[in-house]
């Protein structure tokens, strides 16, 4: 596989306020772009980032024949640049594409592409504990047609983004029991836009009592909770760790998995098992919910200070030092930055 490059002229990272990263605020100067012609992916290109140009017909705007992944990369304190598991966000992305009817990635071309990018972008990694180069690996329909078919021509891309916390504070997150995000035999375990443009109008009137997310429950009894949208869930009832199985409802989170296995390195009892709504208000009401977190490879490990649930708000303990959330925030954190050296085989360097 051969990689065009195509360096930019000027580079923007002089105006990156490193005080104010936020979210994606600063994209990188460069991105990563192929084309799916002809049965084949070809074409590759590392470009300076610029707007594209497309069809108004093309199928994407049209009907939503599109997916994304998100990774991310840090900066240890040997300088060197770690991507954390993009393998797992390869399997994801080609899960995603075969419910969408898209063409899959090769897992070595999905790493080397983001390899290769990075080598370019190596000084857009930002130093810092809470910072890191969010990686948006995405590929969608180009055909230009009006009709419902899977288009024949795709593109696939890489962007980056600098990123500091995406939640700022701990979240107030509300128990949805009449929108549905997903159902049975649906899209819910892929990433793709629907997903989320359908999440939109349900959140924006949570955000408005003063709700940062919901917790989805499962579309056909709204009696079990899900996940959170932006991230999966945890709940400490009990002192046990229990989060919500996957089925083909719910996001497999590379961050979820992270902590599950990480869970059984600590001896943290960990289960996973259906939570139903009962079950958290009662140990909510009776203090047997001790933390409650959201994890996402954007919002990492997010704790929730309180849940809303019928017009009443449930507030949870303040995280402490010793909590399990904290517990996993730092050995995940060890692991990502290579300060805790494990067989687990999680890293890929970039060596150039
Ligand atoms: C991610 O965590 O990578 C996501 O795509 C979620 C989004 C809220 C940024």
């Amino acid at each position: 596989m051969e990689i065009k490059l195509i360096k930019s002229k000027n580079s923007k990272i002089s105006n990156v306020d490193y005080d104010n990263l936020g979210f994606c605020k600063y994209y990188t100067d460069h991105m990563f772009i192929c084309d799916y012609i002809d049965g084949s992916w070809q074409n590759f290109i590392i470009q300076p980032f610029q707007d594209l140009s497309l069809s108004p017909a093309c199928t994407t705007l049209h009907y939503g024949q599109t997916i994304f992944e998100g990774l991310k990369a840090y900066r240890n304190q040997e300088g060197e640049i770690l991507i954390f598991r993009p393998d797992k966000n390869a399997e994801r992305f080609n899960k995603s594409a075969e419910r969408m009817c898209m063409p899959k990635i090769p897992e070595d071309i999905f790493i080397k592409s983001i390899e290769e990018l990075l080598s370019v972008e190596k000084a857009w990694v930002p130093e810092g504990e809470k910072n890191s180069l969010y990686i948006r690996p995405i590929s969608f329909a180009l055909d230009p047609y009006i009709g419902i078919k899977p288009a024949d021509n795709y593109k696939f891309m890489i962007i980056c983004g600098m990123a500091g916390g995406y939640y700022s504070e701990p979240v107030n997150v509300k128990i949805e029991t009449h929108y549905t995000r997903a159902v049975s035999g649906g899209v819910g375990f892929s990433k793709t836009a629907a997903n989320y443009a359908a999440a939109l109008y349900p959140a924006v009137e949570a955000q408005k009592e003063g709700y940062h997310q919901l917790i989805w429950t499962d579309g056909k009894s709204h009696e079990f909770v899900e996940e959170s949208g932006t991230m999966n869930l945890f709940f400490v009832i009990n002192n046990q760790l229990v989060t919500p199985p996957l089925g083909d409802t719910v996001l497999d989170g590379v961050t979820r998995d992270s902590i599950i296995h990480l869970s059984k390195l600590l001896n943290i009892d960990v289960d996973v098992r259906k939570v139903s709504v009962k079950e958290v208000i009662s140990s909510l009401e009776s203090g047997s919910m001790s933390e409650a977190f959201g994890a996402g490879t954007a919002a990492t490990i997010a704790p929730i200070k309180s849940i809303g649930y019928n017009n009443k708000k449930y507030n949870l303990p303040e995280i402490s030092e010793k909590s399990i959330s904290n517990t996993l925030l730092n050995k995940l954190s060890n692991i990502k930055f290579g300060r805790e050296l494990t067989e687990l085989n999680w890293l890929k360097k970039i060596s150039k």
